[in-house]
């Protein structure tokens, strides 16, 4: 697998004589010919970089390259240290012209060169495909910077105070007053990874997840003193309510199931046991009860008034045994969903992104008629060859044999599968056997998230660089 690590390696990008970051299409001219339009597949984006980033910090010594008739060094940790200090760069820049001096970080940007002159436009979210808003983006910053401090051994890029500074603003947004009162962020469709129209408004659980795994990193990065006394309070009282929350209303398993079922409705009051409202012929119980069966376990899509979104999203829940979010029975749960539900979810190809896909009208009303994302394809169902890392991290965390082996023996097979058909972006299929209709080849975090996973396996001690404890841990 030397080759692909190469492929992403002679993509890296350069600014100001350093280099900062890979595009998310890491060869554009020679396989994309029937897609004709480039959009912003030629930019870095953040949530694109992270798989990579995780491999560059592992690595580290990566193999030398020419440069300008010149062997040299390429050192991992070197280009996540830049990635980070450029990203800051623009954040800094983009505050200047905010009325609130409160802004996310970019979804992405793109370095432009006229002559010898090179300048950094970022994207947020206001070129971006439907405008959505890329709040994953500084949540997952902030994940990376800690992930960067562990792989150095210290803090003190986070200790300085233009990254302290950085992460107080990012946390003021994420702290600000909203027009609800819930423990959760509030936030529209698309604000993810699934960055499309796809009924994910309101409190998607990816979202959510990653604002967990921000606020333990924040809380482990930002210093002890008198201007981080009042954010850190925040922090910590939020990680507090957020869990909880997460862990009680989003859990689905079958005997939480069994309640929702026979819920109360239209309950007044504080102490209530339908909360949100929910109505038992909102819930898709036929399937629901046969696919959860009786030692399988997931948190939902997303929650809110009257609304329980049942589909199975693989990010938001394998991010939170990551993170260690849920407990470790629930963790164990959601492994045994996965196990059971193997030939759905991980099929011909890993990971669908999510399940079940949205079909006929329901497609037609929540994603807008996308074609993109007809049922089992794309964001609707697609399998995403990046998301095996967040598979076999999660499956590692909890020393999951079952999992691991199965993982160890089929990766052989995928590499080879998506070597063969160049590093799709996605692909479509109940069973995920046909290359996406309009993915990207050469698609960087499919490249770096089978390598990841593939290290992750054989050296599980960097598990470390992504990683929280369960509270049952700590
Ligand atoms: C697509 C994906 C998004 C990714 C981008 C670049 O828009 O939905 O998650 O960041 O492509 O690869």
């Amino acid at each position: 697998m030397t080759a692909a690590l190469q492929i992403i390696i002679q993509s890296l990008i350069k600014y100001d004589n350093n280099w900062i970051g890979t595009p998310a299409v890491c060869n554009l001219n020679a396989v994309n010919l029937n897609i004709d339009n480039v959009l912003n597949y030629d930019q870095v984006f953040i949530r694109d970089f992270v798989p990579v980033a995780l491999l560059f910090l592992i690595k580290n010594h990566l193999p030398p390259q020419l440069d300008e008739g010149k062997e040299i060094e390429i050192n991992g940790k070197e280009i996540v240290y830049n990635f980070l200090n450029i990203t800051l760069k623009m954040h800094q820049e983009a505050r200047q012209k905010s009325f609130t001096g409160l802004i996310l970080m970019p979804a992405s940007f793109k370095v432009h060169s006229a002559g010898e002159f090179q300048y950094l436009e970022p994207d947020f979210g206001d070129r971006a495909i439907a405008r959505v808003t890329p709040v994953d983006s500084s949540l997952w910053w902030i994940i990376l910077l800690r992930a960067y401090c562990q792989a150095v051994g210290n803090h003190s890029l986070a200790h300085r105070e233009d990254f302290q500074e950085c992460m107080r603003l990012i946390l003021a947004l994420c702290f600000a007053d909203r027009f609800d009162m819930e423990p959760t962020l509030l936030v529209p469709d698309g604000a993810c990874m699934i960055d499309r129209r796809m009924g994910i408004y309101g409190y998607p659980l990816e979202i959510q997840v990653l604002f967990y795994a921000a606020l333990l990193s924040a809380s482990e990065l930002l210093l002890d003193n008198e201007t981080n006394q009042k954010v850190k309070q925040a922090v910590k009282n939020r990680l507090h309510t957020l869990k909880q929350h997460l862990q009680e209303y989003y859990w689905l398993d079958i005997k939480s199931l069994n309640n929702i079922y026979r819920f109360q409705v239209e309950q007044y009051g504080k102490d209530v046991t339908n909360k949100f409202n929910l109505y038992s012929d909102s819930i898709p119980y036929a399937w629901l009860s046969e696919w959860l069966g009786e030692t399988g376990g997931y948190l939902a899509g997303n929650i809110g008034p009257s609304q329980l979104d049942c589909r199975f999203f693989t990010l938001g829940n394998l991010m939170a045994i990551i993170s260690g979010l849920t407990t470790k029975w629930q963790a164990n749960k959601i492994m045994n969903l996965i196990q059971q539900q193997w030939h759905k979810l991980i099929a011909q190809m890993p990971i669908k992104i999510c399940y079940p896909a949205l079909e006929g009208r329901d497609w037609e009303i929540i994603t807008g008629c996308d074609p993109k994302n007809k049922r089992w394809s794309y964001h609707n169902g697609g399998s995403w060859p990046v998301l095996i890392w967040f598979l076999a991290a999660a499956a590692i965390k909890l020393e999951r044999e079952d999992i691991i082996k199965k993982l160890k023996v089929d990766l052989v097979k995928i590499g080879d599968r998506l070597a063969a058909e160049d590093w799709p972006e996605y692909y479509d299929g109940e069973k995920g056997n046909l290359i996406g209709k309009e993915a990207r080849k050469y698609q960087t975090w499919s490249i770096a998230g089978f390598l990841l996973a593939q290290e992750l396996l054989e050296n599980p001690q960097y598990l470390a660089l992504i990683d929280f404890a369960f509270d049952e841990d700590n």
